[in-house]
């Protein structure tokens, strides 16, 4: 669009949204691993602006924050009292500046599903019939609450009429404004000011821009599009769920037509900015959230939540809850495994049932396979970890690391007071408390030779079934499962 006049696009986003009944203003509501205004920004940039300006007003300390965070790039323009769609757009030429022109496009903060690809037909569409101002419309099944499309005998457009205006004929007229608008800027700055608010809503509208084109006899047009959910608008809680499955429906689709199996649509949860490669397969009950990456020809789930994770090539994730963490190619985790952030399951390298694992490198084909905390540890290459092993990281002040070193295999029921270090190819026993750095090739045991003290039940627990079971066996006599198995 370089050789073109400049665009900028206004995103509207000043609105309450109090049928939300949220503390959270609504167009910073999440769908898909986004905002609401995440996603209108996304279709905005999609068409390469030369400006995008963000109109706010409501809870707008909460809006200019998350603008600043997902794209500070955008323009912030405060509309202080809601005076309706043409007085937000007056506000937003206004931030613009005097010397400001080209083209003009008008998207809603609180339409998620609008696609960047119907909004470039759109533009392209307004500037192919050089026209002064297009609208992009839909035709709806039911368009109760929408501004209708009035069409001249010839089929022109000539006015769009609010619900609370229109006459009972114009209601059942159901081809409907979507709201995305584009026109000319230098035009509209100065027909907006002829724009008045003697309606039912006392409201500037936006949509009076149509009748002063026409009546200055100025090229109006439409652009209908068949996939009306992308036209669609949040207000409620029940809207934001259905239009989250549509989006996520959509979402899985282009997954699986770009080679994912995935088992089972219904319970898979993909966020918009996920990818994933060719011939991976996607278990019922995931959700593959964020800012996640998966290679090709892994298996992930089922029930998975996996949020800004790096998976690779062949990966095995189980029932695993993970989060910023990276799962190397041929790695496993599961079932029932914990990642917190900081994670990495070096290539080929394991972390298995209920396992936690926090800030710490497992390092290629090393594994922690059993019931264990790991955290703020580095695991050499090759090492095994034995079953209830705890790194001890926290001495109640500050969090310390422990190593293990290539090829070393830790025993069953370890505590590793960190910081502490184990050798490449060292052993522990057994139960073992390791609060010293065991050397390289060394076995490092802490428990103290078995002790057994005779007939400590008898005296301490007398009368308890124990010291019954006791006395029986020193008299020879067997319990009454051996008796009655002995006996067969
Ligand atoms: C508007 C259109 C209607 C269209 C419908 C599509 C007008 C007059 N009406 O109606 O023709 O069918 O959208 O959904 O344009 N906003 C501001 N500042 C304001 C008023 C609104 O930023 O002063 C923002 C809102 O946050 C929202 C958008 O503009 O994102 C639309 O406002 P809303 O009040 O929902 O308009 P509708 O009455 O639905
Ligand atoms: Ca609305």
């Amino acid at each position: 669009m370089s050789e073109q006049a400049p665009t900028t696009v206004i995103v509207l986003a000043a609105g309450g949204g109090t049928r939300m009944r949220s503390k959270t203003m609504k167009v910073l509501h999440p769908l898909a691993g986004r905002t609401l205004l995440g996603h209108a920004l996304h279709a905005a940039r999609g068409i390469a602006p030369d400006h995008v300006v963000a109109v706010i007003g409501n809870q707008r300390e909460q809006v200019a924050e998350h603008l600043a965070q997902v794209d500070p790039d955008v323009v912030q323009a405060v509309q202080e009292e809601q005076l309706g769609t043409g007085h937000a757009v007056a506000v937003a030429l206004a931030t613009l500046g005097e010397q400001a022109a080209g083209t003009v496009v008008v998207v809603y903060g609180d339409v998620p599903l609008l696609e960047p690809e119907t909004l470039e037909g759109f533009v392209a569409d307004h500037r192919e019939h050089d026209r002064t101002l297009s609208v992009l419309t839909a035709r709806i099944g039911n368009p109760h609450g929408y501004g209708r499309v009035v069409r001249g005998p010839d089929g022109a457009v000539v006015a769009i009429v609010e619900e609370r205006d229109a006459t009972d004929e114009q209601r059942r007229i159901d081809e409907i404004n979507s709201g995305i608008l584009a026109f000319d800027l230098a035009w509209a700055r100065d027909a907006l000011r002829g724009v008045g608010n003697d309606n039912a809503q006392g409201e500037y509208y936006l949509t009076d821009l149509i009748g002063v084109a026409v009546a200055e006899g100025r090229t109006v047009g439409a652009y209908e599009i068949e996939d009306e959910i992308q036209t669609e608008g949040v207000n409620t809680r029940v809207q934001l769920a259905r239009l989250a499955a549509e989006a996520n429906r959509r979402i899985v689709e282009r997954h699986m037509l770009a080679g994912v199996t995935v088992v089972d649509p219904a319970t898979t949860w993909i966020d918009a900015d996920v990818s994933i490669g060719a011939d991976t397969t996607i278990q019922p009950g995931t959700q593959i959230l964020g800012a996640t990456t998966i290679g090709s020809d892994a298996v992930i789930g089922p029930d998975c939540t996996l949020q800004d994770m790096e998976i690779g090539d062949g990966a095995s994730v189980v029932r695993t809850h993970a989060s910023l963490s990276v799962i190397e190619a041929g790695a496993t985790t599961g079932p029932f495994t914990y990642l917190r952030p900081g994670t990495t399951v070096g290539a080929g390298g394991k972390l298995g049932a209920f396992v936690e694992a926090k800030n710490t490198r497992v390092g290629p084909r090393a594994k922690v396979p059993h019931l264990s905390y790991v955290g703020d540890g580095d695991i050499g290459e090759g090492a095994n970890v034995g079953a209830g092993t705890i790194f001890a990281n926290y001495d109640g002040v500050n969090k310390h690391r422990t190593t293990i070193g290539a090829q070393a295999r830790t025993s069953s029921n370890n505590t590793f007071v960190a910081p502490v270090t184990v050798g490449d190819g060292a052993f522990t026993g057994a139960g073992a408390t390791i609060r010293e750095d065991v050397p390289p090739g060394a076995l490092g045991v802490s428990a103290g030779s078995q002790r057994n003290i005779e007939g400590w039940v008898a005296r301490r627990r007398p009368g308890t079934p124990a010291a019954e079971a006791a006395a029986r066996a020193a008299a020879g006599e067997h319990s009454d499962d051996d008796v009655q198995e002995s006996s067969t």
